[in-house]
């Protein structure tokens, strides 16, 4: 399967927006990874419907909503309804995972859950042949621009392990510290799906920085 970048606007100039996303636009970017943080869930606040909703008439980029939020049920609806395509809760952050994550693809979309860094692949065992996605946090989620853990390589052989024998179309994304010193390794642990915010938009050219995570 051929590998996908998804940057991660968190890290994108908030006073000109469209711009960042034009350069989306024309770039090899595959989607664009929105993070929408409710100073709950983590230790941070970021955006959430009106700037979805401003971003999604500017760009034909499948949009990948990480929800790294409390309580995502009551939101799945406005936010499919805002322009998403895909939406990835949060293990930690559901009771009933099995219901949001068939209330997520009701409302149209594909469906994730991400793994915070402790927590185990194997604890998707009995979710895994429902889902779309699944997303191995590398750093704590809340903040762009944080250090890479190196555990994720062995919940990478973990996840990659049982997609294969459970699903194998499954996409596996990693999130936080990657770029192209480490994204090469993380393809080859069995990522198929990379995010990355600073690495792209510290770059003196954004467009080329994505270019090389494409092609390693
Ligand atoms: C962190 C977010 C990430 C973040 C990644 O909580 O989920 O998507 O934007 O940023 P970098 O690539 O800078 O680690
Ligand atoms: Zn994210």
């Amino acid at each position: 399967m051929e590998h996908l970048i998804a940057p991660s606007i968190l890290s994108a100039n908030f006073g000109n927006l469209q711009q960042d996303i034009e350069m989306l636009n024309r770039s090899e970017a595959d989607w664009i990874h929105f993070d929408v943080m409710d100073g709950v869930f983590v230790p941070n606040i970021s955006f959430g419907f009106p700037i979805l909703k401003a971003v999604k008439p500017l760009t034909t980029k499948p949009i990948d909503v990480h929800l790294m939020i409390i309580n995502p049920d009551s939101y799945i609806e406005e936010f499919a309804k805002a322009g998403a395509s895909n939406i990835t809760v949060h293990y930690e952050a559901c009771t009933h995972l099995n219901r949001t994550i068939q209330a997520i693809k009701s409302a149209g979309c594909t469906a994730g859950v991400a793994l915070n860094p402790h927590t185990p692949v194997n604890f998707l065992e009995d979710i895994i042949t429902d889902l779309d996605l699944v997303l191995i946090m590398s750093v704590n989620p809340g903040f762009g621009g944080q250090k890479f853990i190196q555990n994720t390589y062995k919940k990478l052989y973990d996840l990659k392990e049982l997609s294969r024998n459970r699903n194998p179309k499954l996409k596996i994304e990693v999130d936080g510290g990657i770029s192209n010193e480490n994204c090469k390794d993380l393809l080859q642990a069995g990522a198929n799906v990379l995010v990355a915010g600073s690495s792209v938009f510290a770059a003196a050219d954004p467009a080329q920085a994505i270019f090389q995570l494409k092609h390693p």
